[in-house]
């Protein structure tokens, strides 16, 4: 088996890869995260998805191409000039929201919506808001969040921060975690109650 032979790549994947260059965006999911996104996102039928980070759509684009035709996506991120990326490449799919927004000002407006899917990939619901973006998650909801290995661009300080916030999960007893050392790090969570 070779974990870097995946198959079906989103046909928009491409045209946002070479925008992302373009830009200089350098905090771009990785392809195999991607992948395992999509994946996941095949396990919700007719689900409700949040995405915090959007970043110029990388993600969002593998996980739209696992969603089902009911299914919808919100995603935030408050760069525009990458968001206007995502809203070139992905704006037509009427299945996908995206917001322009801070995160905190978004969780905290929309704190009682409840989701079956949450890829947190941004500093809120991970490292800020934490407890409110687990509380978002209906029973059986997947929570997702990568770049938990040492990345280089991790700025001085980041490595204890995600050491206290692996703590955090593991103390949460509505939640089934498993830890992947494989890709850029995956944690993957299920809400239990
Ligand atoms: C790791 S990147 C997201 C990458 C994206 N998921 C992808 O597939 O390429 C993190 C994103 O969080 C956004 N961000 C940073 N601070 C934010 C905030 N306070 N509120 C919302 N988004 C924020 C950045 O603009 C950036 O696009």
């Amino acid at each position: 088996m070779n974990d870097q032979d995946i198959q079906n790549i989103p046909e928009s994947y491409f045209a946002i890869d070479e925008a992302t260059k373009v830009l200089g965006f350098t905090m771009p999911s990785d392809m195999l995260t991607c992948s395992l996104l999509r994946t996941l996102a095949a396990s919700k039928p007719s689900g409700r998805f949040l995405e915090l980070g959007t970043g110029t759509g990388l993600s969002t684009s593998w996980i739209l191409n696992g969603m089902d035709k009911s299914s919808t996506l919100i995603s935030i991120d408050n760069d525009k000039s990458v968001l206007n990326i995502a809203k070139t490449h992905l704006g037509k799919d009427s299945r996908l929201s995206l917001v322009l927004s801070d995160g905190e000002d978004w969780i905290l407006k929309n704190i009682n919506k409840r989701f079956d899917y949450i890829f947190a990939d941004t500093w809120h619901g991970k490292y800020l808001l934490l407890e409110e973006v687990l509380d978002m998650l209906n029973p059986g909801g997947l929570y997702i969040v990568d770049d938990m290995l040492p990345q280089s661009n991790w700025p001085e300080g980041h490595a204890e921060k995600a050491i206290e916030f692996v703590k955090k999960l593991d103390q949460r007893t509505d939640l089934k975690l498993t830890k992947l050392d494989w890709a850029t790090g995956i944690i993957i969570g299920v809400k239990i109650k």
